[in-house]
């Protein structure tokens, strides 16, 4: 069967909007069925459902997948919890007395962590329900022709066609052979969002975005950590200067980072209560936990595929063209489960693209080598676009400007004034800078920061359009002017 784009007015407008229309959909035919409800999926669904389009969304467990449940929203709860208690213990050099030591009540914690996922979970059921998204509660499997069988929820088995189908069905954490996750000594961010009290010491492998983030947040709850990354360093994928950065505030809080190394096994204590941990040449750490983060794999398990063109590469991705389309017609695939940046606002870009895509209209596909990044460990770390090295390999002739948060006024206010901002830009033949082509940050809340710095990369800003921007004073965001300014050859702080 030749599928072909429903163009403008899709199916949506087809089935529901004219009386003179020859399609009027049955209950279980929609204009688009989503399997997956995570950010991508219900992304997709929202953004569909606003469009006109009727929307089936298949989910196994709560919608709000990964993100929600056991990612962005309560991990990112735990680290604003650090900051609250780096901030209570900083209290003093505002002469502010706290009476007594700093105590955490992990249960508290994550209570309050629960809150905020379940308020979130309430408020989008409603939006789906709002929207009048039909949601299965169940495993989905696609089958030809843009068929879908759900089961094993509570829905029970519903068979839904669409005349789009869009799979979302995201990904799960990778493990490594010699650490099986137990629950108890060896965890993943799964197990570590849900430990009712923060271990004494730990080992987290692999210093990415995860086990930076949780390094960060239990180093700061008291816990002794030691990060162990395969690589030479630790956040390969930003810029140099920025993990330096990174580096030396984890070293100052005595956090033991050591990159090169492999990790070897692992032999449990007799009473199960730890475990030691084999590296690098022989080395060996004793701790409570082990965090094995070293990156999450696409999940393609339970999703059918028997009978279609859906192609899964060698690493398990679904494998699809700049369209974001599988090999079947009518079929997309979107967030984490294809090779593209695994961050929930990709996933969102996605879907609205897959969307937009299928009623005919003409997206241009996300821009995957300038998408926002944002690490919040302590202190944070934030870039969209190339990286100085990143550009140097590329072979682009650069200038670069970088200007610390210690000359920041509100920096020193807030009283945080380790980081920098880092502004590479395309030179021209006489010298100048022309296009901004990267922007890294470091430091205070340089992750509600990036959002100019993200916008003058993709518009394909020139430093001098933007350094003619004005800054309120006094901000954070004052050290992005100041480095953009700084690229023209004049300046004021800087
Ligand atoms: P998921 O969120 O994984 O959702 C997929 C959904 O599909 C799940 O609900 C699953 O139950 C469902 N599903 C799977 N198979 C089926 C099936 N056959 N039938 C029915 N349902 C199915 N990203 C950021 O951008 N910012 C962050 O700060 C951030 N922090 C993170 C912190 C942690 C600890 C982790 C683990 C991840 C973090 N991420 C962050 C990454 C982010 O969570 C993912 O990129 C995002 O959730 C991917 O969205 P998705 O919809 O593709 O997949
Ligand atoms: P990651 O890919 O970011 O980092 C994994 C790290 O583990 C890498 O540095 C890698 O070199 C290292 N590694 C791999 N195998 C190893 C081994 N055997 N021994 C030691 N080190 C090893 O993956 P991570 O941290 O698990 O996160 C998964 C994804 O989730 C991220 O890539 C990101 O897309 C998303 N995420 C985003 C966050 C954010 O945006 N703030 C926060 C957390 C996750």
């Amino acid at each position: 069967m030749r599928w072909q784009r429903p163009g403008r007015l899709g199916t949506a407008a087809r089935g529901r909007r004219g009386p003179t229309e020859e399609v009027v959909p049955t209950p279980e035919h929609f204009d688009v069925v989503i399997i997956g409800g995570g950010p991508a999926g219900y992304g997709a669904a929202l953004y569909g459902a606003s469009a006109g389009l009727s929307i089936a969304m298949v989910e196994k467990q709560k919608v709000g997948g990964t993100c929600l449940h056991v990612g962005c929203i309560p991990a990112k709860e735990l680290l604003e919890t650090a900051a609250v208690h780096r901030h209570v213990q900083g209290a003093g050099a505002f002469g502010i007395g706290v009476a007594g030591p700093v105590t955490v009540d992990f249960s508290v914690t994550q209570a309050r962590k629960q809150q905020v996922i379940d308020q979130l979970h309430k408020g989008l059921t409603s939006l789906l329900k709002g929207r009048k998204v039909t949601v299965y509660d169940g495993v989905g499997r696609l089958g030809p022709d843009r068929t879908v069988s759900v089961a094993g929820g509570a829905s029970g088995e519903v068979t839904v066609t669409g005349d789009a189908v869009i799979l979302a069905t995201g990904s799960v954490p990778r493990t490594i052979p010699g650490f099986e996750v137990d629950g108890s000594v060896v965890l993943t961010s799964d197990e570590v969002l849900a430990l009712t009290e923060l271990p004494r010491s730990a080992v987290v492998i692999g210093g990415g975005a995860i086990g930076c983030e949780f390094a960060s947040m239990m180093s700061d709850l008291g816990t002794e950590v030691t990060i162990l990354e395969a690589l030479p360093k630790i956040l390969p994928g930003c810029d140099d200067d920025a993990t330096a950065l990174v580096l030396r505030s984890f070293k100052k809080r005595k956090i033991d980072v050591r990159t090169g190394v492999a990790v070897t096994g692992h032999a449990p204590r007799a009473d199960g209560s730890g475990t030691v941990v084999h590296f690098g040449d022989g080395e060996s750490v004793d701790v409570d936990k082990v965090v094995v983060s070293v990156g999450r794999r696409p999940l393609t398990e339970g999703l059918g595929l028997e009978g279609t063109a859906v192609r899964v590469s060698e690493r398990g991705f679904i494998e699809v063209d700049a369209a974001c389309l599988t090999g079947e017609p009518g079929v997309y695939a979107i967030g984490d489960v294809i090779a593209t940046p695994a961050l929930a606002h990709v996933g969102f870009a996605e879907g609205i693209f897959a969307i937009r895509h299928l009623l005919g209209e003409d997206p241009v596909p996300v821009d995957y080598g300038k998408v926002p990044w944002c690490i919040y460990c302590h202190p944070e770390v934030a870039f969209a676009g190339h990286s100085e090295q990143s550009a140097k390999e590329a072979g682009l002739d650069i200038v670069v400007s970088k200007h610390r948060f210690m000359g920041n006024g509100r920096a020193l206010i807030v009283g945080e004034s380790d980081g920098m901002v880092k502004v590479i830009a395309e030179q021209g033949a006489d010298g100048t800078a022309g296009r901004i082509l990267g922007v890294h940050m470091v430091g205070p809340w340089v992750t509600e920061q990036l959002g100019q710095a993200y916008l003058a990369v993709n518009w394909e800003a020139t430093v001098d359009e933007v350094s003619q921007f004005i800054q309120p004073h006094p901000t954070l965001s004052e050290l992005f002017g100041e480095s953009v300014l700084a690229l023209t050859g004049r300046s004021l702080h800087g």
